[in-house]
């Protein structure tokens, strides 16, 4: 569990204040190789993939076997090579490759833009009308559905699901080898039958680990119970889940605004298998399925800050070992105990991930204005900005906020997150369920106004 000392809650308040291209990864960075490339016959693969973008490719690895072509055949060996591992969607870096030379052009592969809807009456109209569509989420949790009224709006303004707690470790796995899915099947079925996606979350991380889990030693040990869990959980999920988290959460710094000291969080995992436990946590799942998309997650990714930096170098290393990642998620947690970022800084960070060839998306969001700190006016316009930031991106391809009404949020009772027990006033509906002036400020961001 993550805490933060007063003392560095107050940095929250000193924050930062604060996309286009197209084409999946291959693609994109894939017009890379053929800069160089001199006669293009090899990096061609990369190249054109580079030129044409979302177009024609289609998953990662071809990306990279693509950059790899380009190496050998074409001068421009060493951009190939950054091609091929950007391309994480790149379906088809093959499709390519007659003109090295033309290949530059990757970067504007794919949909510069995301059209709006013309007009929409609920969030996940707006997200299925624009062009490309924006999944739109919600943390679910299984006794929120008992509620007529909470299961009745998540289901009319989201068609995208993430269980709030109910595949997480301790859930899923309370003793070794014994799984428990009761209560996430539920949140899935719910889900199939609002057609609706999911995310699953999440795979490996620290927090809401079993203590039996927390106690293995050795790297023999954790290896193993890593596998048998990610094994087990995906194969269950398997063709349900659309992006899996595989990591959350990985990194620490000095405070929870992600300034000071970003470092590997010690967690049984990095502790017994070291820094490789991420690219082994990805191999893992990747090899239980190769088309489901693979996620980093972390929160405080968002302002410009030691943590967004690190994060980036330890992602961007990642994409270079050709790890198979296929997206970073943002949490998206604004506000105490965690950063505040407005639309630039997000822009900033979403855009530059992307252009490791990745997806992008926001994963947890929601903004705790913690009684009175932060104002109303600047709770809207960091909802409007941040939306915005993702929907103008096609690369980013979901939004999902963290609950659905203020009564139910986890700020609430989350001790960092509690400002002398101001309210956190945190989401998009009331208690009674109504929409909040929030609200209105992320459908004006989903329709481009
Ligand atoms: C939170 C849940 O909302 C709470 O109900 C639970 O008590 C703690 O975890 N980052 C994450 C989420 O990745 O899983 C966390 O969810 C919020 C922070």
């Amino acid at each position: 569990m993550r805490s933060a000392p007063l003392t560095l809650l107050l940095s929250a308040f000193l924050c930062a204040i604060g996309c286009s291209d197209g084409g999946d990864g291959g693609g994109e960075t894939g017009g890379g190789g053929g800069v160089d490339a001199t006669s293009g016959t090899g990096g061609a693969p990369g190249v054109t993939t580079g030129t044409t973008g979302a177009t024609t490719g289609t998953g990662g690895a071809p990306g990279v076997t693509t950059g790899t072509t380009g190496v050998t055949t074409g001068t421009g060996g060493a951009p190939g090579v950054t091609t091929g591992t950007g391309g994480t969607d790149g379906t088809g870096g093959g499709t390519g490759g007659s003109d090295g030379n033309t290949g530059g052009g990757g970067s504007t592969g794919g949909p510069a833009e995301r059209t709006p809807a013309a007009s929409a009456s609920t969030l996940r109209e707006a997200g299925e009308k624009a062009n490309p569509p924006l999944l739109i989420g919600a943390a679910i949790s299984a006794s929120g559905l008992n509620d007529g009224n909470y299961s009745r709006v998540a289901a009319a303004e989201h068609n995208y699901v993430t269980a709030e707690n109910e595949m997480k470790w301790d859930a899923l796995e309370p003793n070794p080898g014994q799984f428990s899915w009761g209560s996430a099947d539920r949140i899935v079925s719910w889900a199939q039958q609002n057609n609706m996606k999911v995310k699953g979350h999440t795979l490996v991380w620290h927090s809401q680990l079993p203590g039996w889990m927390n106690n293995l030693r050795g790297a023999q040990q954790v290896e193993q119970a890593m596998r048998r869990h990610i094994e087990n959980v995906m194969g269950h999920f398997k063709g349900k889940v659309e992006h899996w988290d595989v990591v959350n959460e990985a990194v620490l710094t000095d405070s929870d605004t992600g300034v000071g000291n970003p470092r590997m969080r010690p967690t049984v995992f990095y502790n017994e298998l070291g820094e490789q436990y991420l690219d082994l946590a990805f191999k893992i799942a990747r090899e239980q399925d190769p088309s489901v998309k693979l996620y980093y997650n972390d929160y405080s990714i968002d302002a410009r800050n030691d943590k967004a930096d690190f994060v980036y170098e330890m992602i961007k290393g990642m994409v270079e070992r050709g790890v198979p990642i296929d997206g970073v998620g943002f949490q998206m947690h604004i506000g105490p105990p965690n950063n505040e970022a407005g639309g630039e800084d997000v822009a900033y960070n979403l855009k530059r991930f992307a252009d490791l060839g990745l997806e992008v998306l926001i994963s947890e969001m929601d903004i705790n204005r913690c009684g009175n700190q932060v104002t109303a006016e600047e709770q809207l316009t960091y909802y409007h900005d941040i939306v915005e930031a993702c929907f103008l991106m096609p690369k980013c391809v979901a939004v999902t906020f963290w609950g659905i009404n203020d009564g139910r949020s986890w700020l609430n009772s989350w001790s960092t997150a509690m400002c002398n027990g101001g309210n956190s006033q945190s989401l998009l509906f009331n208690d009674q369920y109504q929409k909040k002036e929030t609200y209105n400020r992320v459908m004006d961001a989903l329709l481009g106004r």
